[in-house]
């Protein structure tokens, strides 16, 4: 399973790539709102700084909103992706795009069907969001496996991103769940490093060759 950066934040991009781990960025509306900065800047930047695929997502809902849009954040650098919301005029996007050569994330899945539609318009990878399912009582994380699985089973290529993201169990778990890739927000993926018998090791390493040195 690869890592994904869930961010618009320059900071917390450069921060996450010196750490040799992260293969790619994902967006979304909220999150490019949020950094308050002229959204194809942003993106222009991000694409820039990352050497993998970056998430920008359509704001439009129409067909033809939709299309125009992606055109014009697929300009932005040749690792953008497009992130399609699932609805019928979603998937129209993705087959045109897809026919144009332009990569796909559909977004906002909550069901293996949605994402078996995503995958069969074109998709290049389907984000099924795991903590939002969690939030009202579902299982997330099963989405997450039934996705790769069945992707599996009927050889379809596309790659599954397991998304919404809350937590270091949720990404052990969708490592297990066969996810080709986890986004992650920044204080998750730091807080997958944290071990408190590894602070402690490094402790009393310290204070043993201290001791010693004397
Ligand atoms: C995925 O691509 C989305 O940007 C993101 O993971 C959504 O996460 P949230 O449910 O925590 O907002």
């Amino acid at each position: 399973m690869k890592f994904f950066l869930d961010t618009a934040n320059i900071g917390e991009i450069k921060e996450a790539l010196a750490l040799g781990v992260v293969a790619g960025v994902t967006t979304n509306p909220s999150l490019i709102a949020k950094e308050k900065q002229d959204v194809k800047a942003v993106i222009r930047e991000i694409a820039r700084l990352v050497p993998g695929p970056v998430s920008a997502e359509v704001i439009g809902v129409t067909f033809a909103e939709m299309v125009a849009e992606a055109r014009e954040l697929a300009k932005l650098g040749d690792n953008v992706v497009i992130k399609v919301p699932i609805t019928a005029d979603g998937l129209k996007t993705v087959a045109a795009l897809t026919a144009e050569g332009i990569k796909t994330n559909v977004t906002l899945i909550f069901s293996v069907n949605q994402a078996l539609l995503a995958a069969r318009a074109g998709a290049t990878y389907v984000s099924p969001f795991v903590g939002r399912l969690d939030d009202i009582g579902h299982d997330g994380m099963k989405l997450v496996k039934d996705t790769t699985d069945i992707f599996a089973i009927h050889g379809i290529e596309t790659e599954v991103i397991a998304a919404s993201i809350r937590h270091p169990l949720h990404v052990t778990e969708a490592a297990l769940a066969g996810a080709h890739i986890a986004t992650v927000p920044y204080k998750v993926l730091l807080a997958l490093l944290n071990h408190p018998l590894t602070d402690a090791g490094i402790a009393r390493f310290l204070e043993d060759w201290r001791k010693a040195m004397q």
